[in-house]
């Protein structure tokens, strides 16, 4: 483990976060998340939050499960237009989403930037869209391959957080999620050692300082995604400045994804108190 800058005390809650991205249509969703449901335990999450991302078609009837099973995780979304409303074929707005009670959206996804031409324009426009209809973005950074190999992971961290940050009130960021993902690890079955995604959640937290102030940087959660499983959770959960992570393929299946939510308590001997 490396050290911690001084400011950064782990007082922020963990989060864990399954991000679905085109996987399971709603009645997949639906045994998913009732299967979820039924494992989860009160001990579970009572030191670690919890949220799902299905894809839109689903929402509604995860939504309608959480809410009337009283399953303790958030729901989330994927993405959503920068509008509110208009003509706009094929988009889902900020206020739809609010409206069906989602409550952190991830915004600006290496996945949207790279096949659907996601500008950092864009992504902050998105952002800014989100926390006007009071929900949290999950701001999304991280470099490629050539980007790490040529020493440019921090130069490329620093100009995405800048693009989609600059600007906003301190407070309106205290509330924010950033989410690391390295784009060479996910879904490579290659995770960021645990000392290089602390390495990546410090700085992303010191950029956090340049831009928004101590105390918003502070309480920012920074979660690391990118090939999280259950075997890796708890290393890069016992680092000071991963605050979670954002899951992708082992989130699909209920039982392994609730292994990396156990993973994640900060209880576990590992974690720093
Ligand atoms: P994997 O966990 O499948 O690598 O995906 C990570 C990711 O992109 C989550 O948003």
């Amino acid at each position: 483990m490396t050290p911690s800058s001084p400011d950064t005390a782990p007082t922020r809650r963990p989060l864990v976060s399954g991000n679905w991205k085109m996987h399971h249509d709603h009645i997949e969703a639906l045994h998913t998340v009732r299967d979820l449901g039924l494992r989860l335990k009160p001990e579970d999450i009572a030191q670690v939050d919890v949220t799902l991302h299905p894809p839109f078609t689903d929402l509604r009837t995860v939504q309608t499960l959480l809410e009337g099973e009283s399953i303790p995780v958030a729901l989330g979304a994927q993405h959503c237009n920068d509008h509110d409303r208009g003509a706009y074929t094929g988009e889902v707005s900020p206020q739809m989403l609010a409206r069906l009670g989602v409550r952190y959206v991830l915004v600006g996804h290496s996945e949207r930037r790279q096949h659907f031409a996601m500008s950092d324009d864009l992504v902050a426009a998105t952002l800014r869209a989100v926390l006007r209809h009071e929900m949290t973005p999950v701001l999304c950074v991280g470099e490629t391959e050539e980007e790490r190999a040529a020493g440019l992971t921090e130069e490329r961290l620093s100009s995405q957080l800048d693009a989609a940050l600059r600007g906003l009130d301190p407070s309106q960021v205290a509330g924010m999620v950033v989410a690391y993902e390295p784009i060479w690890a996910i879904g490579t079955g290659r995770a960021a050692t645990s000392v290089d995604a602390e390495d990546a959640c410090l700085f992303v937290r010191e950029t956090l300082r340049a831009l928004a102030g101590p105390e918003a940087a502070q309480s920012v959660r920074v979660q690391y995604g990118g090939s999280v499983n259950p075997e890796n959770a708890a290393d890069l959960m016992a680092e000071p400045d991963v605050d979670g992570l954002l899951v992708g393929g082992a989130s699909l299946d209920a039982a392994t994804f609730l292994e990396i939510v156990r993973a994640s308590r900060p209880a576990g001997p590992r974690r720093r108190g």
